[in-house]
């Protein structure tokens, strides 16, 4: 991103990374444990009970809300999966800071719940649901996927979602409905860079209506396991695993069906730099840095980039 300096040297040693086989294990074992799904809890939603605990204080305070999920093993990956606490202490979400190691500490007072999110545009049934109610009503399955900021770091996580696709068939897009717009939440006496006016926020994020209606195309309220902590878009985020990171936009408020081709947060404010499709290619480079090589975050790894970031099958299709 722009003016974001990646910090030199931060590198997390190889022995935090997860193998995936034993994070599945885990998993299997909290489901034996027959832990609550999302109707028998109360969530939080909150890190406040765990301020001043420590990343791992707070990432407790969210182990202790679990989601019951299927795992969708067709989206497992051959890489080793990121650590938890590597992908909970380097975030974007500008809202809070530019400051990718600072962001879980900022996110202490952002209250994910109660929340609302509103249907909107071009459909025939318009709805704003509490994002609980959304849940319960939606398939959750957990797919593991690997994630590509346009700035080369990559990760490997296991995100707990839904096809975005089941929530439109239940607003019923209409047929002119061509694009789908997003829009996160805006509250600058929480998030204090909305302050900032230099910057057009809300942040607000577009698909193609085939894009969004693509299997891969999640709507993820939870990560690792557990409900998603704020520092990854709590309560609820998308994820389109094939395109640079900042389509994929955090805390959503709200979800608009139109004919019209939305604009997008980075677009408008370097539109030479950062487009709409945003499909990772690594062989077009970004105009200040090459996109050939990435960098996995934790072991500090370089791998080649991967055309669509390896779901070419599931997706080229849509771009011919
Ligand atoms: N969504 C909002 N609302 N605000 C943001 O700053 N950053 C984007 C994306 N979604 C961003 C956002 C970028 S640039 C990236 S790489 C990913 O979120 C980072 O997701 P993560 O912090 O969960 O890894």
């Amino acid at each position: 991103m722009p003016y974001i300096k990646i910090p030199k040297g931060w590198e997390i040693p190889e022995n935090q990374v997860t193998p995936e086989s034993d994070y599945i294990n885990r998993r299997t074992f909290i489901k034996k444990m027959g832990i609550a799904s999302i109707g028998g809890l109360s969530l939080i939603g909150t890190t406040a009970c765990a301020k001043g605990k420590g990343v791992e204080g707070q990432l407790e305070a969210f182990r202790a809300q679990p989601l019951a999920a299927t795992h969708n093993s067709q989206f497992t990956v051959t890489r080793q999966m990121t650590d938890e606490v590597v992908a909970a202490t380097y975030n974007n979400f500008y809202e809070f800071t530019m400051a990718k190691d600072r962001v879980w500490k900022l996110v202490e007072q952002f209250e994910t719940r109660p929340w609302e999110i509103e249907i909107s545009g071009l459909v025939d049934k318009p709805m704003t649901l509490d994002v609980d109610e959304l849940i319960k009503q939606m398939p959750l399955e957990e797919r593991i996927y690997r994630f590509r900021c346009v700035e080369t770091w990559a990760m490997v996580v296991p995100w707990i979602g839904f096809p975005m696709k089941a929530l439109l068939e239940k607003v019923q897009p209409k047929s002119s409905a061509k694009y789908v717009q997003m829009v996160t939440f805006m509250n600058p006496d929480v998030a204090p860079h909305q302050n900032n006016s230099r910057l057009p926020w809300p942040y607000f994020e577009g698909l193609t209506l085939a894009e969004a209606m693509n299997d891969l195309t999640l709507l993820v309220v939870g990560i690792y396991g557990h409900i998603l902590p704020p520092q990854h878009g709590a309560p609820i985020r998308l994820i389109v695993p094939w395109k640079y990171g900042f389509k994929s936009i955090k805390s959503i408020v709200s979800i608009e069906l139109t004919d019209r081709k939305p604009r997008n947060f980075w677009n408008v404010l370097l539109p030479r730099e950062y487009g709409f499709e945003a499909n990772v290619n690594p062989n077009v480079s970004h105009p200040r840095w090459s996109q050939a090589t990435e960098r996995m975050i934790g072991s500090g790894d370089r791998h080649p980039t991967v055309i669509y970031n390896g779901y070419a099958d599931a997706v080229a299709h849509l771009y011919q």
